[in-house]
């Protein structure tokens, strides 16, 4: 076997109301590079002055769990990380270095796992399937844990809808942006996200998005990460207000992920103006959503 490459997108989760069960792949990349005959893992872009712990490692991590499900010993190998999404920012850094990991392993093994099977490994790892799943399959994913399986429906994405982020400086780890969510939630609010979801499908599905404000709303996870984010209300506020369709926390935060046809510029900056203001810098990034999941080059 030659040298390879696998290429994994960024995802974001939930899209506002859709919590675990909703998540969008975007047009920005990790390119992980399979060194045959050499070892040890160099961390290129985003991470590398904070990955470095190789026993933690998550693309590590996925290349054992794909050894271990076909069933054979781990393969010396070396890697280079070329990483362009951003760590602990909510859009999906943990599920494309995982998922990187386990479409590396199983090539490296003769592609014997299944998509599916490959989802069902990322996410005993991740802990949720919705970052997964986009980052393996691409688009825009309905999620369904049952029982033992894990089902996925793919949502067409607008071909004229941008992704405008807001990604603050500061970081939150998928543990930390869960640990303020509570348990049980009201009857009220669970119809309050059943309702969006329905209606955020259908208008994603069709040609008029012009119910995206109403369709991301959300009750189940926003408001709890709100009191930890306060600035969060007014950067979504200002996204709406300078013309996106629909605005909301990028799964577990901080970045805000506005969705727009058009005035694409003008949102990130309002939004990068009302944050600043908050005292939360950060940059923009535009990005349009990617059909395409994770997928192997140069092979
Ligand atoms: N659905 C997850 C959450 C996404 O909101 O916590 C983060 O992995």
């Amino acid at each position: 076997m030659n040298d390879f490459t696998v290429k994994v997108p960024a995802t974001t989760a939930n899209l506002g109301p859709g919590l675990d069960c909703l998540g969008m792949a975007l047009d920005i990349w990790n390119t992980l590079s399979v060194k045959i005959g050499e070892s040890g893992i160099e961390i290129r872009g985003e991470g590398r002055d904070t990955l470095q712990n190789i026993k933690s490692n998550l693309v590590l991590t996925g290349f054992e769990a794909a050894h271990d499900s076909i069933g054979v010993p781990l393969t010396t190998v070396g890697f280079v990380c070329e990483n362009s999404v951003p760590i602990s920012r909510g859009l999906g850094s943990s599920a494309a270095a995982i998922v990187s990991g386990l479409v590396a392993g199983n090539h490296l093994l003769g592609d014997k796992l299944d998509n599916n099977q490959i989802l069902k490994l990322a996410t005993a790892i991740e802990g949720h399937p919705d970052n997964v799943a986009p980052a393996i399959l691409g688009g825009c994913q309905i999620v369904v844990a049952n029982e033992e399986d894990i089902l996925t429906s793919t949502i067409p994405t607008h071909p004229t809808m941008n992704a405008v982020m807001f990604i603050p400086n500061s970081s939150v780890s998928t543990k930390e942006g869960r640990s303020v969510l509570g348990g049980a939630v009201a009857r009220v609010d669970a119809i309050h996200n059943l309702s969006r979801v329905a209606l955020l499908v259908n208008t994603l599905r069709s040609e008029e998005l012009s119910n995206l404000n109403i369709a991301t709303e959300d009750r189940l996870h926003q408001p709890a990460r709100q009191r930890v984010f306060p600035a969060m209300k007014p950067i979504m506020n200002a996204a709406t207000q300078a013309g996106a369709l629909g605005v909301f926390l990028s799964g577990s935060g901080p970045t805000i992920l506005a969705l727009c046809a058009g005035r694409e510029t003008t949102i990130g900056y309002e939004m990068a103006e009302v944050a600043s203001k908050s005292g939360v810098d950060g940059t923009i990034k535009i990005s349009l959503p990617s059909n395409a999941g994770a997928y192997i080059t140069r092979k």
